[in-house]
Parts: C-alpha cells; sequence; structure tokens
C-alpha cells in the first residue's frame, strides 16, 4: 500500500551537517520526496508536536531538544512508507539500531537520535498537517 509518513531530521543531525547524507537514504531506500522545508521551532510548538509522550519522564527535555535549533521535516512517500522509513531510521537508542541505519550512523544517544518518523498511520495524520497544508504537497 502506497503510504506517507513524516520525517524530521532533528536539531543535532542538522548541526554536524548531515542533511544530505540522511535525504541520500530516504532515497536509497525507495522513498520520494512529497514535501520538505527547513524552520526553527518554539518550546511550545515542539511540544504540541510530541503531544502524546507529555506524561513521559523525558517530555520537557525533548520539547527543548528539538527547539534548540533548525531542523528539516518531509513527508516521505512510498510502498509501505511507515514501516520502510522506521526500518532506515532503526531503533530510538542508537545502542540497538542496526548497522547501516541511519541511527546507528547519526544519532548520539535516545533522545539526540539524529530523526523521527510517524510511527503508525494515526500519527502520519496528525503529523503530516502539523507541518504542511496540502497545497505544500507534491
Ligand atoms: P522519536 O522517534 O522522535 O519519538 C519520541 C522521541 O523522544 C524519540 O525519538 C527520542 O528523541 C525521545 N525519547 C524516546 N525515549 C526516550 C528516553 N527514554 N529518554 C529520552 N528521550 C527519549
Amino acid at each position: 500500500m502506497v503510504q506517507r509518513t513524516l520525517s524530521i531530521i532533528k536539531p543535532d543531525a542538522v548541526r554536524k551537517n548531515a542533511v544530505g547524507a540522511i535525504i541520500k537514504c530516504f532515497e536509497d531506500a525507495g522513498l520520494r520526496i512529497a514535501a520538505m522545508k527547513m524552520l526553527h521551532l518554539s518550546n511550545e510548538e515542539a511540544g504540541r508536536f510530541y503531544i502524546v509522550h507529555r506524561e513521559r519522564p523525558f517530555y520537557k527535555d525533548l520539547a527543548a531538544f528539538m527547539s534548540e535549533g533548525p531542523i528539516v521535516v518531509l513527508v516521505l512517500e512510498g510502498e509501505d512508507a511507515i514501516a520502510r522509513l522506521r526500518k532506515t531510521m532503526g531503533a530510538t537508542n542508537p545502542k540497538d539500531a542496526a548497522p547501516g541505519t541511519i541511527r546507528a550512523m547519526f544519532a548520539e544517544n535516545i533522545e539526540r537520535n539524529a530523526v523521527h518518523g510517524s510511527d503508525s498511520e494515526a500519527s502520519a495524520g496528525y503529523e503530516i498537517p502539523f507541518f504542511f497544508p496540502a497545497i505544500e504537497m507534491h
């Protein structure tokens, strides 16, 4: 099934100049860029994006991290795009990420983990319109 999913190249990866390398991983995995932009979230916006995690102990830190510098957000499209992107990213904790995955190559730790990808169709349904109106998707 052709799906769309939302990815974020996080502030740690943007700072280390890994945007191009990470986008190449997406394209090499068969994901097509349907939308893309760079922006710098406020702490409040980052908290709203990750609202499902509001009860977690790492929530405040996560909002601070995600607003510390610019990010690149993308809508990626392809066959089983949600699972395909998550496989390409590797496990949340880079210690558990398979060799060759984006997090194995670029993540620093479980929080500063280089990339985000929607974890379900329901999440993609919240996350894509959070950043992109239909007119910006191609
Ligand atoms: P992401 O896939 O964007 O989804 C939620 C984010 O919270 C996750 O990547 C990490 O950046 C962060 N995160 C998840 N678990 C932890 C944890 N145990 N400690 C700190 N940050 C976490």
